[in-house]
C-alpha cells in the first residue's frame, strides 16, 4: 500500500517526505492554482514537485476536448520521469487514456465515482483509477462503498490497474481504505499529519518518563 500526499504545496511535500511519508504526490488544477497565486509559474510548481518526489506525480490537463488533452498530456509528460497524466473520466478522457496508454504515458483518470467509470477507465489503459470518496460522503452517499465496488470489480476481472482513493477528509476513510486493499491512498497534508499519533501513546509515555524521574529523581541513563 503507497501513500501518496495530495498537495501541491513544495513545504508539505518536504515535511512528508522527511517524516518517510511520502511515496508520491497528486494534484488537481485547484491545489496547483492555488500556489502559482504565490507568484510561482506553473512549471516551477511542477519541476519542483518532481525533483522532491521519490516517486510518480499526478498532474492534472486542463483541457476538455480530446486534441488538446493530448497536446497538455505530452507536454506534462516531458517535465519529467515521474509524471502521471490526469485526465478527467470523460469520454474525450477516455480516448487520450487509450492514446496515452499506446506511447507507454502512465494515466491517472480522476473525478470517478462509481464502478462502471472505474473499470472503463481501467479497460482504456489507466495506471490509476482515482475515486473520490469525500465528495461522495458530501452529498449524503458512502463514498467508501464505491472502494469495496471497484476492488471486487478489479478482482473478479483480474484488473491490474490501481484504485488510488481520492478525497480522503479523515483518518478512517484511511483505515477501511487500507481494510478494503486499496493499492494507493491520497491524503491531505492534516489528514497525513494526524495519523502517527494517538493520545494514548502520549499519555502512555508520558507516564513511564514520569515514573522513572520519581523513582531514581533524574533522567540520567543508566549504561
Ligand atoms: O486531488 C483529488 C482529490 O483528492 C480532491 O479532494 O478534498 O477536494 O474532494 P477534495
Amino acid at each position: 500500500m503507497k501513500l501518496f500526499l495530495d498537495s501541491a504545496n513544495i513545504e508539505e511535500i518536504k515535511k512528508a517526505r522527511e517524516w518517510g511519508l511520502l511515496d508520491g504526490v497528486t494534484t488537481n488544477p485547484s491545489l496547483v492554482a492555488k500556489e502559482m497565486s504565490k507568484g510561482k509559474g506553473f512549471r516551477e510548481v511542477i519541476t519542483e514537485i518532481l525533483h522532491e518526489t521519490p516517486g510518480p506525480v499526478s498532474i492534472e490537463v486542463i483541457a476538455t476536448d480530446y486534441e488538446t488533452m493530448l497536446s497538455q498530456a505530452l507536454k506534462i509528460s516531458s517535465l519529467g520521469s515521474n509524471a502521471v497524466v490526469k485526465l478527467p473520466m470523460t469520454l474525450n478522457g477516455l480516448n487520450a487514456t487509450r492514446a496515452l496508454k499506446e506511447k507507454r504515458i502512465p494515466v491517472n483518470s480522476t473525478l470517478i465515482f462509481n464502478g462502471i467509470q472505474a473499470l472503463f477507465a481501467a479497460k482504456a489503459g489507466a495506471e490509476f483509477v482515482s475515486p473520490f470518496v469525500g465528495r461522495l460522503d458530501d452529498i449524503g452517499e458512502d463514498g467508501m462503498s464505491v472502494i469495496e465496488q471497484i476492488k471486487t470489480i478489479f478482482t473478479n476481472y483480474d484488473i491490474k490497474t490501481k484504485i488510488l482513493v481520492a478525497s480522503i477528509r479523515n483518518p478512517l476513510h484511511v483505515v477501511r481504505a487500507m481494510i478494503m486493499g486499496a493499492d494507493v491512498i491520497t491524503l491531505p497534508f492534516d489528514v497525513l499529519s494526524k495519523l502517527p499519533s494517538h493520545p494514548k501513546t502520549d499519555e502512555g509515555l508520558s507516564r513511564f518518563l514520569k515514573d522513572w524521574e520519581n523513582a531514581f529523581g533524574s533522567m540520567e541513563f543508566p549504561l
